[in-house]
């Protein structure tokens, strides 16, 4: 089956959000993600226990856009490779804007450039974009110009609850070192994504999206990406910690089932604590 990318349609952004009494808009909930669903700002996945489980994420990296933070902390550790994809449009956005942030914002300015995108209720009053605008690419610029009176960052909690995954000093400044511009964005659906990749990669990276889906869904997705990991690269899922962690066994199930071409991992970061955040390593064999 052919699939094709959607395009840009800022009527089809507009109509996934409700204009309240009083003329403030917000996202449909019933529609879940959907193509221009509210990106997060902050990801709810510690990275770096990730990293140092898999010890090498290799330079050819694919994984969900999102807030962003994963491609950012792959470049950090040395990717040099680095595509991105995502259901949402706004994770792109949210994306561009953060690696624009980086050239011009100390991480003081960048960590409340994150509290004002997640709090704004108009994208119009997050007043650092005015400074970034001309350092993020064209089709992100025009999406945030249209839709400059819409939550388009609301996602998720603010980021004051992950606090201990924000970029410390040392890790802010090495990705100002390695980061130098907007990453490559698929705009796809997991389910079609690997009808849109030419590449194979090191590592591919498909934290948090797996909770929602059902197992046979994750199942023929896996198996669809197979042949763009290379043999020994890994397929990760991860999942934040609290009630999606426990969702983790859905996809623990239908990695098991490829144990002919791959090496199965299930690990929680705190054994002992059922809400501690978890990952499934896929590592293929052949
Ligand atoms: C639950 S969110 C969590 C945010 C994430 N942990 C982060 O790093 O910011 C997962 C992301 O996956 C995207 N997503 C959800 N379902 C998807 C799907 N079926 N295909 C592609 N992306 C999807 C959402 O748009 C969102 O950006």
């Amino acid at each position: 089956m052919k699939y094709t990318r959607p395009n840009l349609n800022i009527d089809n952004a507009r109509a996934e959000y409700i204009i309240g009494q009083d003329g403030t808009a917000f996202y449909n909930q019933i529609l879940c993600f959907s193509n221009y669903s509210p990106s997060y700002v902050v990801t709810n996945e510690d990275i770096r226990w990730v990293s140092e489980l898999t010890k090498n994420d290799g330079p050819r990296v694919l994984t969900v856009a999102a807030s962003g933070d994963h491609p950012m902390f792959y470049a950090m550790h040395g990717a040099k490779n680095i595509d991105t994809f995502d259901l949402s449009f706004c994770a792109k956005v949210a994306m561009d804007i953060k690696t624009a942030a980086l050239k011009k914002l100390s991480r003081a300015e960048y960590i409340q450039l994150l509290s004002d995108m997640h709090t704004a209720n108009r994208v119009s009053d997050i007043k650092q974009i005015g400074t970034l605008i001309d350092d993020i690419p064209q089709n992100s610029a025009y999406f945030i110009k249209k839709m400059a009176a819409y939550p388009i960052f609301s996602n998720g909690l603010h980021p004051s609850y992950y606090k201990d995954i924000i970029p410390t000093d040392d890790e802010y400044a090495a990705m100002r070192d390695t980061i130098r511009g907007p990453f490559k964005f698929i705009w796809s659906d997991i389910k079609s994504l690997h009808t849109h990749l030419v590449d194979e990669y090191d590592t591919i990276n498909l934290s948090n999206i797996f909770e929602y889906m059902p197992p046979q869904q994750i199942h023929q997705t896996l198996a669809s990406l197979r042949n763009h990991i290379r043999p020994g690269g890994t397929i990760i899922a991860q999942t934040g910690n609290w009630g999606i962690s426990r969702k983790i066994s859905a996809y623990c199930d239908a990695v098991k089932k490829f144990k002919r071409w791959a090496r199965i991992g299930c690990l929680r970061k705190d054994n002992t604590n059922a809400n501690s955040e978890a990952i499934a390593i896929l590592q293929r064999t052949r």
